[in-house]
């Protein structure tokens, strides 16, 4: 049972794993995170939809317990205790399923740290109740980190409780002169390193993810809070099943850059029953992302929902099989938002956005492949080609554009499906402007408000169908 790979994510083997796990319970909570993702055909098959998604039950009973404070740890918000929670991670990395508890009532101050799961015993579980904040001193941060809590190499990783996580982030919003202008900028570049050595003293200029996952396979993260993040809240790198559900995130509107969900190169992830209120995007998708599904999720103040942005610097990128679903978006630049960069190449592909309802979305539905953070980018022929993008359901207020569909000449967008669309602007203002395609071939299954009358019907005559590209 232990070696049993639920490779098939069909219901049908779920029912099976049902049928086998009463006996060794424990050891299929871990295997059964895979049933989460229903297959993102365009409709969901009806079982899927009655689904009960309940929490499953995570835990760590008749196990090791970790306390951070039986390590030292002093829980005042002043002492460093960083030290304390390696320690107990040592301890605890050594039992399999055990528990390092980080408990209630206590505000722990931890620099810079990796959790990491390599050599550790699997199905370890985070169980955190108290607080834990960043630094935000200088010389806590070298001269720049991609993150500060990271959770790497894990077979079996559960962070749990009603702890908050705080990146105490209003340093890094207001003291760098300049900000990232994207949520992909490569940090290493030498122009970086440069104006990090000529600020020491300053907070480097690479600020840091607040919590990262990388390389591991059975993620959950349940009931957290994850606040002030210097940038991204919550990051996963290089994961598969990976489970978010009843999390919360937290950043004003205001701070740059500070995406709610960051997924890059990760699949089967399911993220529910969550609010995410930050400065950037609430769910960034990136490349090397398939089988994602996400649901009844608040999102707003922010940038909405996206894909990508992807593509840049000639890159190929790699998206398919992504649902969202039952999600509310209010106060935000976009809703269901599709970005890449002109010159990319790979594609996004099968993409399903349902049961949306916008308020205040500046431009609720948004595909544009002509991405550019700049005033201006170079025109290129090669695009991440986008195809199979459906929305059925999107109703509610815009403040300035219902719908942007703006298509590469060279690759336009196809498959573009509308289904019972509903977007009234919020109020007469000069601003307002018209449903807008360019390049963009589907259908209009039903009628729609505002009428959408520029798409085009069919397949691009003529398009050069840019097949060694569209391979993914
Ligand atoms: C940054 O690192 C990546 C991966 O290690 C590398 O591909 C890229 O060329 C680097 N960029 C710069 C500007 O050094
Ligand atoms: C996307 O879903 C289809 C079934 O709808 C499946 O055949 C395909 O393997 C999935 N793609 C990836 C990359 O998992
Ligand atoms: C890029 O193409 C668009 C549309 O064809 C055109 O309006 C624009 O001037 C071009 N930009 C550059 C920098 O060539």
């Amino acid at each position: 049972m232990g070696t049993l790979k639920l490779k098939s994510l069909s219901f049908n083997i779920f029912l099976i794993a049902l049928l086998v796990c009463p006996f060794s319970i424990r050891t299929c909570h871990a295997r059964q995170g895979k049933q989460y993702w229903p297959m993102p055909n365009k409709y969901f098959p009806t079982s899927m939809n009655n689904y009960n998604f309940a929490p499953e039950k995570i835990s760590g009973d008749n196990s090791a317990i970790f306390n951070v404070l039986d390590y030292g740890a002093k829980g005042d918000g002043r002492a460093d205790d960083t030290k304390a929670f390696e320690a107990a991670w040592e301890a605890a990395c050594k039992v399999k399923a055990s528990t390092i508890t980080v408990p209630s009532g206590s505000v722990f101050l931890v620099k810079p740290i990796s959790f990491s799961g390599s050599g550790c015993q699997p199905d370890i579980v985070f169980q955190l109740d108290g607080k834990i904040i960043a630094p935000t001193d200088s010389g806590s941060w070298g001269s720049g980190l991609l993150q500060w809590i990271e959770f790497a190499k894990h077979d079996g990783i559960t962070i749990k409780g009603k702890g908050i996580i705080d990146g105490q982030g209003s340093v890094w919003w207001n003291d760098s002169p300049t900000y990232y202008p994207t949520d992909d900028f490569t940090y290493n570049s030498s122009e970086d390193l440069q104006q990090t050595e000529s600020n020491s003293g300053k907070l480097p200029n690479t600020k840091p993810t607040a919590l990262r996952f990388y390389g591991s396979n059975g993620v959950t993260v349940t009931g957290i809070t994850i606040q002030n993040s210097p940038q991204t809240h919550l990051k996963f790198d290089d994961c598969t099943n990976v489970q978010v559900f009843s999390v919360g995130v937290s950043s004003p509107e205001s701070s740059p850059n500070t995406d709610g969900i960051h997924l890059q190169n990760s699949q089967d992830v399911v993220i529910y029953n969550s609010n995410l209120a930050c400065g950037d995007d609430c769910v960034s998708i990136q490349t090397g992302c398939s089988n994602v599904y996400i649901h009844n999720v608040n999102c707003g103040p922010g940038h909405g929902i996206s894909i990508g942005s992807l593509g840049k610097d000639n890159t190929r990128a790699c998206v398919s099989n992504i649902t969202v679903r039952d999600v509310k978006i209010q106060n935000t630049l976009t809703g269901v938002r599709i970005k890449t960069w002109q010159g990319g190449s790979g594609s996004v592909q099968n993409v399903m956005f349902s049961n949306i309802q916008v308020s205040e979305v500046k431009t609720p539905i948004m595909i544009d492949q002509f991405y550019c953070d700049k005033s201006k980018c170079a025109n290129e022929s090669s695009a991440v080609a986008v195809s199979g993008i459906n929305y059925i359901n999107v109703k509610g207020t815009y403040t300035e554009k219902p719908v942007h569909f703006a298509c590469s000449d060279s690759l336009p967008c196809t498959g573009v499906s509308l289904n019972t669309i509903q977007l009234n602007s919020v109020q007469e203002s000069e601003h307002l402007s018209g449903p807008f395609c360019w390049e963009a071939y589907g259908e209009l299954e039903t009628a729609t408000v505002p009428p959408i009358d520029c798409l085009k019907t069919g397949k691009p005559s003529g398009a050069t169908v840019q097949s060694k590209s569209d391979y993914c």
